[in-house]
């Protein structure tokens, strides 16, 4: 059992942890963060671990009656692998904490590059995170570009890619991002993502730009990609595209015509926070004119980082190789189970003569 210590535990770390608890090879020895509020009493009441970032936070969690086991750094000296989800620039200054150590370490896609050892994405380049000392997962949006771009490298070439990122203004939880009533273009020129998407996939030419709006739910991303070797028709690049567990995709067919019916699809699903961990693809958007392949995709900015830092996990450990990790982690956590067009419930749905 690798034990996993989530140094972090926000909107990332609380998924992270609730996804490790989820794999039979993890287990979660416990998780840090800085004030002692709901969330710290709410994890203490599924009995899991709760440390301190430092001593003074430890004495604050005891008056709130929260009972800690010690700090951040215990926490690493008992933990086979860290999972840094804390907030952008702290994760840097933990890093000198897990070298000092040895412990392996996953940052999070807030951090600088040259935080880690090497950028990651589970579909892109898993291998290269093999043994790494400390890996970057990448963050919300371009691990959704990531994993649309490899499939699509491999099987026509990608010659450029150019994506126009809508992104959500914050997360739910984040009131001092709002209100906004405004539609940003976010940077003014290109946007950092294009730089990120090609750490995993450097022979990518992309660029990216990005535009801020007023909503907490999904980023929406509209993406072009020109081929080296286009197939015949879209249809086949659907049908790439349906091979890969992490892209979902959704249809008008079935009612889902934006973010906000994305959103109840993850309520009505049951699953945990409501997470959908797929990049959801609109299937009818998917188009291709001569070479060049556009489509609609909309990311949750929450969760969809959460398979990456599975199996991130198991990269630095060595213990299984990309195949063999997508497949624990998405059968673990049901990764494309969700019945969000005609065409997966008619694969899944039970023919005459089924028992
Ligand atoms: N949210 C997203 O949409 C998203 C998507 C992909 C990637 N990311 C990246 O993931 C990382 C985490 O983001 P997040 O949105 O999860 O942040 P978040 O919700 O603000 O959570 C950060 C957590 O870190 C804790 N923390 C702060 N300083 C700490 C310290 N010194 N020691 C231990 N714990 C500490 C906080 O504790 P308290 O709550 O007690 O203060 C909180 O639990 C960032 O790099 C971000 O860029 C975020």
């Amino acid at each position: 059992m690798i034990r996993v210590g989530v140094v972090g535990y926000g909107t990332i770390g609380k998924r992270v942890a609730a996804a490790v608890g989820r794999q039979s090879d993890m287990v979660v020895a416990g998780v840090a963060k800085r004030s002692p509020d709901y969330a710290a009493a709410l994890a203490r009441e599924t009995a899991t671990p709760i440390y301190a970032s430092d001593e003074d936070a430890v004495a604050a969690f005891e008056s709130a009656g929260i009972r800690t086991e010690g700090t951040v750094a215990d926490l690493v000296d008992r933990a086979d692998v860290v999972v840094d989800a804390t907030p952008a620039g702290v994760g840097a200054e933990n890093r000198e904490l897990y070298a000092e150590t040895g412990t392996p370490a996953v940052l999070q896609g807030g951090e600088d590059a040259d935080v880690a050892d090497v950028s990651f994405n589970a579909r892109a380049n898993y291998e290269a995170a093999a043994g790494a000392d400390s890996v970057r997962v990448l963050s919300c949006n371009c691990t959704g570009l990531a994993r649309l771009l490899a499939p699509l490298d491999e099987a026509y070439g990608v010659r450029s890619a150019r994506a126009t990122l809508v992104r959500r203004g914050g997360d739910p939880g984040q009131t001092d991002r709002g209100p906004i009533n405004d539609i940003l273009p976010d940077p003014m020129g290109e946007s950092h993502h294009a730089a990120d998407v090609r750490e995993v996939l450097p022979d990518v030419d992309i660029r990216t730009h990005g535009v801020k709006v007023p909503t907490t739910v999904m980023h929406l991303q509209t993406v072009r990609v020109r081929l080296d070797d286009p197939p015949a028709n879209a249809r086949s690049v659907r049908r790439t595209l349906a091979a890969e567990p992490r892209l979902m995709f959704v249809t008008g067919e079935f009612g889902i015509e934006g973010c906000g019916d994305l959103m109840d699809v993850g309520r009505d699903s049951e699953r945990p926070r409501t997470d959908l961990w797929e990049n959801c693809v609109f299937e009818e958007s998917i188009e291709l004119a001569g070479n060049e392949c556009t489509l609609f995709q909309a990311i949750d900015q929450e969760s969809d980082v959460v398979p990456e830092n599975i199996d991130a996990i198991r990269a630095v450990t060595g213990v299984a190789d990309a195949g063999e990790s997508r497949h624990m982690t998405d059968r673990a956590l049901g990764v494309g189970s969700l019945p969000t067009s005609p065409a997966h419930t008619a694969e899944v749905a039970p023919v005459d003569g089924d028992a």
